[in-house]
């Protein structure tokens, strides 16, 4: 292989890694925009320091960095929910943008270490003026205590280069599982928390139907019922079950047919 300057070498992957960055922030927007739960909550990247491709490179014997260094370009995106996570996976699977090479599942299969994360290996081809090529790409989707869990141990193998103490170790081990733990339970609330978001919407479509059935009664004449039920509709429009603007629907239709026939 020919003598190429890191600048170089490094440049796709940069590039790679700001349009990545771009895309799955655009994904958020656009689910928020629809007035929708989005899968991810926040999304990093970088590119892998020299110093690190250099040991790794060392320590893997690697003889081409571009075929065989998947982790040059690092995508990190953070989820609420372990949920989340799949559907991330799912909707990369998808897309005609990137081609999946092979997935690695950390949470089915967690670490020793207890490390937990979801990584899809990528190529992403990249368009700069001396041509397009392809380039691979890490994307590590995982909640956000996943994330803490690995933010704390990241720095802790940093301090004592990469041979943490077995005491410390040991404790790390049961973070890792109180991460789990917490992400189960968030995993409950997040079920409620959809049921609530479908009751709204259900709310708000019903109470829309009643107030356009009111209308209809004033345009058939029927000024003094329209207000009476306006009126009734007021009173339980703040209330939280819905049972009875759906049975105020129904009194409205009754009534209404009487019009139609
Ligand atoms: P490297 O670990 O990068 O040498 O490559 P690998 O082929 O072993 O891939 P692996 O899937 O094991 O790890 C890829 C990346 O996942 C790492 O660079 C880290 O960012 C992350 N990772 C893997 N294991 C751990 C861990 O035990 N703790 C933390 N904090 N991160 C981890
Ligand atoms: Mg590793």
């Amino acid at each position: 292989m020919e003598y190429k300057k890191w600048d170089e070498v490094l440049a796709p992957y940069e590039h790679a890694v700001e349009e990545l960055k771009v895309k799955f922030k655009n994904i958020r927007k656009e689910f928020l925009a629809k007035g929708e739960y989005s899968p991810i909550e926040f999304v990093t990247g970088r590119t892998k320091k020299i110093a690190s491709i250099v040991s790794k490179v060392k320590r893997l014997n690697i003889q081409d960095i571009e075929a065989e260094m998947e982790d040059i370009a690092g995508i990190r995106i953070m989820c609420q929910f372990v949920e989340d996570i799949y559907t991330i996976v799912e909707l990369i699977q998808t897309r005609s943008d990137m081609s999946i090479v092979y997935e690695k599942d950390y949470i089915e299969n967690f670490k020793d270490s207890g490390y937990r994360s979801y990584h899809v290996i990528i190529k992403y081809p990249i368009n700069s003026i001396a041509g397009s090529k392809e380039i691979l790409c890490e994307i590590q989707i995982r909640t956000l205590a996943m994330n803490f869990w690995a933010t704390i141990e990241h720095s802790l193998k940093y301090k004592y280069e990469h041979y943490i103490p077995e005491n410390l170790a040991v404790r790390l081990r049961r973070a890792a599982d109180a991460a789990f733990l917490l992400d189960q339970e968030m995993s409950e609330i997040r079920e409620d928390i959809m049921k609530a978001q479908v009751m709204y919407r259900v709310k708000s479509i019903t109470v829309r139907d009643v107030l356009n059935k009111i209308q209809e009664l004033y345009n058939v004449g029927e000024t003094h019922k329209a207000i009476l039920f306006q009126r009734r509709l007021d009173k339980i429009d703040n209330e939280r079950d819905i049972t009875e603007i759906i049975n105020l629907k129904k009194e409205i239709d009754g009534l209404l047919q009487q019009y139609k026939k």
